[in-house]
C-alpha cells in the first residue's frame, strides 16, 4: 500500500511517499529556516503563507521522486496535530482536497505519536534495526520532550514530558543567549566539541529518583546567570558553556529513559525528534542501552526531524485498521481527532 504523508504542523512543508509504512520511495521537505532565522525563531504567520506557496511542489516533488503518479497512491496522511494551528490548516485543507477529489481514503495523525515511527523508515534495500513491541519512545523536539509507551503501532499511552520548556526550545534558546543563531541545536553540538562541560557546572532538574517528567526552564535560567555573572564571552566560554549546557540536558534525558524502561516491561527504546540529531545524545543513549541490556533505535538523522514519511507510516496503520478522517471543510483541528 502506498501512503501519501503530508506534514505542515511546524515551519518544514514536508511531503513523502512510504510503501507499507516501511520502504520510504521518497521524502521531500521543504525548509523555513531562511524566513525565520531573521527573526530569531518561527513567527507562525510567515510559516502559514509559506506552507500555501510550498505545498503543491513540494508534493508533486514528492510524487515524481517516488515515480508515481497519484492515481497510484492508495491512502493520504496529514498530520492533524499538535502544531501551529494556521499551518496545520494548510496541510489538512490540502490532503481533504486531494483526499476528496481523488476518491482516496484519509487519515489524520498526531505528530508526536508519529515521530518514532522513523525507526521503521529505510529505503528499499537497507535494513534497519527496527523496535520490538512493547517500547518505551523518546520523542525530544523544538516542541515537545515526552516519552510514550506504545504496545503497537496504533495504541500508546503518555508516560512523562516536560513541564514547561521543550529540550529542542533549550537548545535554540541557549543558542541565542551565546549568539549561535537560530535554529541553535546544531550549533551548540557544533562549539561544545572544542568546550570542557566540567568548567561550566549546571542544574539537572526534576531528578528525583523514578520521575519520568521534565524541566528545562530553570537549566536555561542558569546558563543566563553564567552568562551574565561572566560579561564579555570569549569563543571558549561559548564553547564550554554550550558544552556544560548540553552535557546538563543529554544528562536529563538518558536518565529519564533508563528510568522509563525500569518502570515498564519494555526492553526497545527509541529515540526520536529533531534533538536525536544530536551526536552526543545518541553516543550516551548506546552507551545506557549496552550497560542496561536495552534494545536502542535510533532513526536516521533525516527522519529524526520533521518529515512526511513518518506521517505516512502511521497513517498506514491507521488506515489498514479503518481509522479515517472527516472530510468536512470547517471541521476544526484538534489532536484527537477531526
Ligand atoms: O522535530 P523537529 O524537526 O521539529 C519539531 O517538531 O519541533 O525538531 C527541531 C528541534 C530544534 O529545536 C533544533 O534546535 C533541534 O531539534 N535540533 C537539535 C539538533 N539538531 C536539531 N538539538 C540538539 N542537537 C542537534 N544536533
Ligand atoms: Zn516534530
Amino acid at each position: 500500500m502506498l501512503i501519501l504523508g503530508i506534514e505542515t504542523s511546524c515551519d518544514d512543508t514536508a511531503a513523502a511517499v512510504v510503501e507499507d509504512g516501511l520502504v520510504v520511495r521518497s521524502s521531500i521537505v521543504a525548509s523555513q529556516d531562511d524566513i525565520h532565522s531573521l527573526y530569531g525563531g518561527i513567527v507562525p504567520e510567515l510559516a502559514s503563507r509559506r506552507h500555501i506557496e510550498m505545498i503543491i511542489p513540494v508534493v508533486e516533488r514528492s510524487l515524481k521522486t517516488a515515480g508515481v503518479a497519484i492515481g497510484d497512491i492508495d491512502g493520504v496522511a496529514v498530520t492533524q496535530g499538535p502544531g501551529l494551528v494556521g499551518s496545520i490548516l494548510i496541510g489538512l485543507s490540502f490532503a481533504k482536497s486531494l483526499s476528496y477529489s481523488r476518491g482516496l481514503p484519509l487519515t489524520g495523525v498526531n505528530h508526536i505519536e508519529a515521530h518514532p515511527m522513523a525507526a521503521f523508515l529505510s529505503e528499499a534495500g537497507q535494513g534497519a534495526k527496527v523496535p520490538e513491541f512493547p517500547f518505551v519512545a523518546l520523542v525530544v523536539s523544538g516542541g515537545h520532550t515526552t516519552l510514550l509507551y506504545f504496545d503497537s503501532f496504533t495504541s500508546y499511552k503518555v508516560i512523562g514530558q516536560t513541564l514547561d520548556d521543550a529540550a529542542g526550545e533549550a537548545f535554540d534558546k541557549v543558542a541565542k543567549l551565546l549568539g549561535l543563531g537560530y535554529p541553535g541545536g546544531g550549533a551548540i553540538e557544533r562549539v561544545a566539541r572544542t568546550g570542557e562541560a566540567a568548567k561550566v557546572p549546571l542544574p539537572r532538574p526534576l531528578m528525583s529518583r523514578g520521575s519520568l517528567d521534565f524541566s528545562f526552564s530553570g537549566l536555561k535560567t542558569a546558563v543566563l546567570n553564567v552568562i551574565k555573572g561572566r560579561g564579555a564571552l570569549t569563543e571558549i566560554d561559548v564553547s564550554d558553556i554550550a558544552a556544560g549546557f548540553q552535557e546538563a540536558a543529554v544528562d536529563t534525558l538518558v536518565q529519564k529513559a533508563i528510568w522509563s524502561i525500569e518502570a515498564t516491561d519494555a526492553r526497545s527504546l527509541v529515540l526520536a525528534g529533531g534533538v536525536a540529531c544530536n551526536h552526543r545524545l545518541r553516543e550516551r543513549l548506546s552507551e545506557a542501552a549496552s550497560r542496561e541490556g536495552f534494545r536502542l533505535s535510533v532513526p536516521e538523522a533525516r527522519f529524526c526531524s520533521d518529515n512526511g514519511a513518518m506521517i505516512a507510516a502511521l497513517g498506514y496503520h491507521q488506515i489498514a485498521m479503518g481509522a479515517l478522517g472527516n472530510l468536512d471543510m470547517n471541521a476544526i483541528p484538534t489532536w484527537e481527532g477531526f
